[in-house]
């Protein structure tokens, strides 16, 4: 700990930190405008200074380490005048005309800072010329007028999200924010996570939906969890007269840190589907508008002759978008009150079935979670593209780059991770398996396992030349990467359904096998992480919702699709089905061959749990109101089933240890 006193207190803090966040545990409010606390201090505003004993200058509050017998002032007339200064430097610098900006009245830090050194005009006539405005992004504009070269939004896209789009041009007056080389925003490499608009202190990067629309003291702001992937970030709802506004990365999220792609942060606000706002019934071929009572007496009707017939009975298929209390309510629901046998999630367990089989097998969880990225200096990523899909755990590894981490990508498809890797494997087709066994054989040639390698494996036959010869891998490269990552100190894997391909367990299974060799699992722990796909495939997967789906002689289907968009292979499937019910958000060509069809809440409408990739399982609460007759996914299975005089008990967070899970589950 170290001594030192702010504004005449004597305080205790820990060792490392900076007068700024001395000043901060002790309740002591200094203004700051660069400063963020997730990014890493940069001193640049000078916002933040104070005066020290002893230091001939004033000093940056935000950069300055704390040290023993430090006195430190951070309100004397000498500092507010500094902060004046620096504020009436940067109200002259650029167009702050704040009562045209949409950050005006409350949301400004630059304007807000203002009014707390009690600044009513500007001292300094303005001296600017107009900058231009970069309106070429999809969902963002940049207004050079109102930025102060702060350059939160570099910093955040670079140690945040590894993407390292932004940068700065030029010096002085000239000084501006710029994309790669200088080119519109909008044709940059920028993947619109929209964490840059995050951090912006100012009106200078504003998003499109929700600028103008409502200040923060006008809006709601709900915690969430982005039900976009199995990452499951946290997030805070941006609502206003039940309209979703906007959505942030929630900074106090342990899966996400404040992080969030595009898929979580902007699609959800830019939903266009038709919306189901009532029940339909089909009636002389054509679906109508009914009540609720006829909906669901004709559900009853056509499922209660059905009951308990194997093959020939009902089919029920569900989205692992629902809520784990819907999940469960469901598969209770149809396999154990209607006996029927297929009964699964729209995955069919493809992401969750072989792992979750291994597990079983082994009687106990083999996955860790995401937090292994955060201090691994070797990520292998298999099976997987983290820069389409789960993205956030793709900025993970992405911003741990510059760390001098190694990256290995195994792919045979094109894959965004490529161009940043060392080691870009790129196997034939289907060799996956073979790829694998080389690269443990040449951590045994080596002489670098951690241990024996299983008898299952014969090395004599799986040798790194008769890998490079099936896989098309240089030899050199599969031996370098078996140096690599059994040289590595804390090798972490990221594995995607790709490795699983057709099914078959065996090539998860020399991964697994890899991964012990080389010290990333044991008894104890395990950095193998799995992407497992939607947001509650876990929980189907330990509900039993994991068989293929097939309607094949079945009499009735019953969808519980949710806000999910059915794929053409479900479609297609489901063609020639004598009766579908089906329980939706959105109009889609499932709901438009259904004979019934129940409106439910979306996402946003709804309060549920999610179990994240990482077995955490967390909350979704509900930001806006449905519309009047549409009811959550919970309450229609409730209402089905009491029209079928049944009764469902709400046990999901006990039957969510029904099986062994393949990551273990946090609350
Ligand atoms: S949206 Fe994300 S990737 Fe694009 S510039 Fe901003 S921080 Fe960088
Ligand atoms: S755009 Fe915003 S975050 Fe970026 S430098 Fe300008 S004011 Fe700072
Ligand atoms: S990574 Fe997944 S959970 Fe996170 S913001 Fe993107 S879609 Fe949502
Ligand atoms: S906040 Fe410290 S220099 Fe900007």
């Amino acid at each position: 700990m170290v001594s030192l006193t702010i504004d005449g207190r004597q305080l205790e803090v820990p060792e490392g930190i900076t007068v700024l966040e001395a000043a901060k545990l002790a309740g002591i409010e200094i203004p700051t405008l660069c400063y963020h606390p997730r990014l890493t201090p940069y001193g640049g505003c000078r916002l933040c200074v104070v005066e020290v004993e002893r230091m001939r200058t004033l000093q940056p509050s935000c950069t300055l380490p704390v040290s023993n017998g430090m006195v430190v002032y951070t309100n004397t007339p000498k500092v507010r005048e500094a902060r004046k200064f620096i504020l009436t430097l940067l109200f002259s610098e650029r167009n702050h005309y704040c009562m045209y900006c949409q950050m005006s009245g409350g949301d400004c830090e630059l304007q807000n800072a203002a009014y707390g050194e009690g600044m009513t005009h500007w001292p300094l006539p303005p001296n600017w010329n107009p900058y231009p405005i970069d309106a070429s992004h999809k969902y963002f504009v940049l207004d050079h007028n109102r930025c102060i070269i702060c350059r939160r939004c570099v910093r955040a896209c670079g140690e945040l999200v590894g993407n390292f789009t932004l940068g700065v041009r030029e010096r002085g007056a000239d000084v501006m924010i710029m994309a790669d080389l200088d080119v519109p925003l909008g044709e940059s490499t920028c993947i619109s996570c929209g964490t840059c608009v995050q951090v912006c202190p100012t009106g200078a990067l504003i998003d499109r939906m929700s600028a103008y629309r409502g200040r923060e003291k006008d809006v709601q702001r709900i915690k969430s969890t982005c039900v976009g992937c199995s990452v499951g970030c946290g997030i805070e709802l941006i609502v206003r007269d039940n309209h979703l506004l906007r959505i942030e990365g929630d900074w106090d999220a342990p899966v996400n840190g404040g992080l969030l792609c595009e898929l979580g942060r902007f699609r959800p606000l830019y939903e266009d589907r038709e919306r189901i706002v009532t029940p339909l019934v089909r009636m002389n071929g054509r679906l109508k508008a009914a009540t609720w009572e006829e909906a669901l007496h004709r559900i009853a009707a056509q499922l209660k002759p059905l009951v308990g017939r194997n093959g020939d009975g009902i089919a029920a298929l569900a989205s692992t978008r629902l809520p784990a209390e819907a999940l469960y309510l469901f598969k209770q629901l149809f396999a154990e009150k209607l006996g029927s046998e297929m009964v699964t999630s729209i995955e069919e367990g493809l992401p969750t079935a072989v792992p979750g089989a291994i597990a079983q097998a082994a009687g106990r969880p083999l996955e860790g979670g995401l937090e292994a990225l955060q201090s691994t200096d070797c990520v292998v990523v298999i099976g997987a593209d983290l820069t389409e899909n789960h993205q956030v755990a793709g900025f993970f590894v992405k911003r741990a780059l510059p760390n001098g981490i190694r990256l290995i990508v195994i792919d045979p498809h094109e894959n965004g991770l490529q161009r940043l890797a060392h080691y870009a494997l790129r196997p034939k087709k289907g060799t996956d398996l073979e790829l694998l066994l080389g690269i443990l054989a040449g951590v045994i040639r080596l002489g670098l396992a951690k241990g024996e390698v299983s008898s299952a494996y014969d090395l004599d036959r799986h040798t790194p030349e008769a890998a490079s010869q099936i896989t098309g891998v240089p030899i050199d490269q599969i031996l370098a990467v078996s140096q690599t990552i059994a040289t590595a100190q804390k090798p972490v894997f990221v594995y995607g359904k790709g490795i699983i391909g057709d099914g078959s367990p065996q090539a998860l299974k020399a991964l697994l096998e890899l991964a012990r060799l080389v010290g990333a699992l044991d008894e104890e722990r395990s950095t193998v992480v799995s992407t497992k796909g939607q947001a509650n495939s876990l929980a189907a997967y330990l509900y039993g919702l994991d068989r293929t789906f097939e309607v094949n002689g079945h009499q009735a289907v019953y969808l519980a699709l949710g806000d999910d968009t059915p794929s053409q292979r479900l479609i297609q499937r489901l063609q020639g089905a004598p009766f579908i019910a089906v329980q939706a958000s959105y109009v889609s060509p499932v709901t438009a061959m259904a004979d019934v069809v129940l409106p439910v809440t979306t996402w946003v409408e709804q309060e549920g749990h999610y179990l994240n990739l990482d077995g955490r399982l967390q909350k979704a609460r509900r930001g806006l109101q449905p519309p009047a007759e549409v009811r959550s996914n919970v309450e229609v299975l409730e209402a089905i089933a009491a029209n079928l005089e049944m009764t469902l008990n709400c046990s999901w967070k006990e039957a969510l240890r029904a099986r062994v899970p393949i990551v273990a589950i946090r609350e």
